[in-house]
C-alpha cells in the first residue's frame, strides 16, 4: 500500500493506478463503518485509494478540531488489513496551499437546514475538500456513508451541478448491537452516556414504527421522536421528518405517494454532539 502526503506524490502513485479508481474519503480514526466503505469500494473499483484529512474548514472556531481523534498508525493498520491500494493523507498545507487564493464550493438550499442551522460554515467546508479531493485522486466513484445523510444528499447535488463524472456510492450506516450508529466521535462518550446516546437511534426506530403503522402527521411523530430522545438526556437539537431527496419539510406523510422518507435526529450527550438517520420505505 502507498502512502502519500503531498499532491505531487499522489499524482504519481494515481498515474499508475490500474482500472476503476474508487476513493473512500475520510477524516480518519477509522471504524469498522469505514472499513464497510472500503469493502464497497473494492466492490465497484479495481483500485481502492482512502484519504485521511482532519479538513479544518469544516470545522467551526468552537468545534473539536483540536481533539478530533487522529490514531495515524491504526488507521493505515485498518488499511492494510482492509486491503486498500493506496493512502493519502495530506498536511493541511498541502490541501489549502497559504499562497493559494481560497475558493468557495457549495450547496446553500441544503447547508444551511438541519446540521447547517447549528454549523453554519460546515458544508461549504465539507464540499470544498470534497472537491478538491475529486480533483486530486481523479476517482470514477466516491464512497459515503449513509450516517451523514444531508452531507451525502448535498454530495450529490454538487457532483449533479459541477458536472464531475464521478459515481456516488452511498453505503448503510453500520451499527453497535445496541443500535449506536458508528461514529470516530463514539470515543467522546464516557460512563452513562454511552447509554444515553442510544436515544438517537431509539427515536428513529419508533419514527420508522410509528410510520409503518399509518402515523401520518410528521409532527406527532417529531414530537414522539424528541421525548425519546429526551427521556435519554439527549438535549435535543432536532428530530424531524424530510423529504428524502429534498430533504425539505413535509405536510403529511403518504409514503406510497411520496416515495422515501428520512427520520433525521441530532442532540448532545453531555458535550458530544451526535447525529443519526433512518430511510424509511414504503415496505417496512
Ligand atoms: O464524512 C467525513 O468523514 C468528512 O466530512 C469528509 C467527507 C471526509 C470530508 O472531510
Amino acid at each position: 500500500m502507498w502512502i502519500a502526503k503531498d499532491v505531487a506524490s499522489l499524482r504519481e502513485y494515481r498515474a499508475k493506478a490500474h482500472g476503476r479508481v474508487a476513493l473512500v474519503p475520510t477524516m480518519g480514526a477509522l471504524h469498522d463503518g469505514h472499513v464497510s466503505l472500503i469493502k464497497r469500494a473494492h466492490e465497484i473499483g479495481h483500485t481502492v485509494i482512502v484519504s485521511l484529512f482532519v479538513n479544518p474548514t469544516q470545522f467551526a472556531p468552537h468545534e473539536d478540531l483540536e481533539k478530533y481523534p487522529r490514531p495515524f498508525e491504526a488507521d493505515v493498520k485498518k488499511c492494510l488489513d482492509a486491503g486498500v491500494d493506496g493512502l493519502f493523507a495530506p498536511t493541511v498545507d498541502a490541501m489549502y496551499p497559504p499562497e493559494v487564493v481560497g475558493c468557495d464550493v457549495n450547496v446553500p438550499e441544503l447547508a444551511q437546514v438541519l446540521e447547517g442551522a447549528s454549523r453554519p460554515t460546515h458544508f461549504a467546508g465539507v464540499c470544498r475538500v470534497v472537491a478538491k479531493l475529486f480533483n486530486m485522486v481523479k476517482p470514477h466513484a466516491a464512497c459515503f456513508g449513509m450516517k451523514d445523510y444531508q452531507q451525502l444528499t448535498i454530495l450529490r447535488a454538487m457532483v449533479e451541478d459541477l458536472a464531475f463524472d464521478i459515481q456516488i456510492e452511498a453505503c448503510p450506516t453500520i451499527r453497535e448491537d445496541d443500535g449506536l450508529a458508528m461514529s470516530s466521535r463514539n470515543v467522546y462518550l464516557e460512563g452513562d452516556q454511552r447509554q444515553h446516546a442510544l436515544g438517537l437511534s431509539k427515536a428513529l426506530k419508533e419514527a420508522v414504527q410509528m410510520v409503518h403503522t399509518g402515523e401520518s402527521d410528521p409532527a406527532i411523530i417529531q414530537q414522539v421522536m424528541k421525548q425519546v430522545m429526551q427521556a435519554h438526556h439527549v438535549a435535543v437539537d432536532y428530530a424531524v421528518i424530510r423529504h428524502a431527496h429534498t430533504l425539505r419539510e413535509l405536510d403529511n406523510i403518504d409514503i406510497s405517494l411520496s416515495g422515501s422518507i428520512v427520520a433525521l435526529v441530532a442532540g448532545k450527550v453531555g458535550n458530544v454532539r451526535l447525529i443519526d438517520n433512518m430511510v424509511i420505505k414504503a415496505t417496512p
